[in-house]
Parts: structure tokens; sequence; C-alpha cells
């Protein structure tokens, strides 16, 4: 079974160099430290990967889930999934949301695989080097 650790500060150059190799814009160690000051986040991490939300009241959503290039298809992804649903189930979080582009097909084979269903559309939402793109957002019942 995968272990992972709960987020803290000192995950913060680990959290920028997995999210620097995953993303075509890197988050900044500074931008995950400001995060994790946040009594609001909640974080998973071992050395190949971490999920990070926000939660407030039963709502929960993914700021950001990354897994290093090396080690995914081997449900790393998806161990990371369950033991946050895990966590948020034990709070009484009923909702979790996320927001992804519509273009990777990779996190929308996870999510959808993992019980996330699409509840909107946001149509030219993100901005790339391609010009704009549209973001689904995608909810899960927990
Ligand atoms: C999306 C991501 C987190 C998946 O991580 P992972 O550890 O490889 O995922 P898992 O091994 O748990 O995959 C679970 C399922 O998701 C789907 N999936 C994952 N990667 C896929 C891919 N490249 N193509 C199609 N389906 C994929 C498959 O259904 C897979 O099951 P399978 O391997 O049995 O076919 C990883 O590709 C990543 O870090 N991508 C870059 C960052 C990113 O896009 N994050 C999500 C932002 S919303």
């Amino acid at each position: 079974m995968l272990r992972f650790d709960l987020t803290t500060k000192a995950h913060a150059p680990l959290m920028a160099a997995l999210h620097a190799v995953s993303f075509e814009t890197a988050w900044s160690e500074e931008s995950f430290r400001t995060f994790l000051d946040l009594p609001t986040t909640v974080g998973f991490i071992n050395e190949a990967g971490f999920i990070l939300c926000t939660v407030v009241a039963d709502e929960a959503e993914i700021l950001t889930l990354c897994v290093h290039p090396d080690c995914r298809r081997q449900g790393i992804a998806t161990a990371l999934l369950q033991k946050m649903e895990a966590y948020l189930k034990e709070r009484h979080v009923s909702r979790f949301f996320l927001d992804v582009r519509a273009s990777n097909l990779p996190a929308i084979g996870l999510y959808t695989r993992n019980g996330f269903t699409q509840m909107n559309r946001r149509v030219a939402y993100y901005e790339t080097e391609n010009g704009r793109e549209d973001a689904l957002v995608l909810k899960k019942e927990l």
C-alpha cells in the first residue's frame, strides 16, 4: 500500500519540483508556502506525487494534483485521491470539486474512473500558449 504524509511547509520545495515537471506553468515554492499557511489547505504527498485541496465547510476543491512523469500509470494519483477522500469523509465533507483543462485527457480519465462527473464547462477559462481553453468543472458526492 502506498504511503503519503500530510503536507507541511517543509514540503514546499518537493511540491514545486513535482509541479514544475508536470505543468506548463510552474508554481513557486513561495506560492506553495502561502497555500500551506492557510488553515483551509490540506494535502498529501510522497516522493512521487501530491494532492493539494482547499476545504471549506462541507466542500473541498482540488487546487492541484500531479505525479512525476517517471511514476505515472502506477495508480499513485488514484491512491492520492482515495487518501484525500477518506480524510474528507471523516470530516463530513460531502462535495468534492475540481477544474480541469478540456484537453487534459489523462486527468479527465483519472477523475472519471474515480467517480467524478462533469457539472459545468467554463468557456475560454484558461489562457494557454495556443489561445484560450475551456475548463471542465467536475464533482463527486462523497
Ligand atoms: C493526471 C495524472 C495526475 C495521473 O497520475 P497517475 O498516477 O498516472 O494516474 P493513475 O496511475 O492513478 O491512473 C488512473 C487511471 O487514470 C487514467 N489515466 C491516467 N493517465 C492517463 C493517460 N495518460 N491517458 C489516458 N488515461 C489515463 C486511466 O484510466 C488510469 O487507469 P489505468 O492506468 O489502469 O488505465 C498525471 O498524468 C499527471 O501528473 N499529469 C500532469 C498534471 C495534471 O494534469 N494534473 C491534473 C490537473 S487537474
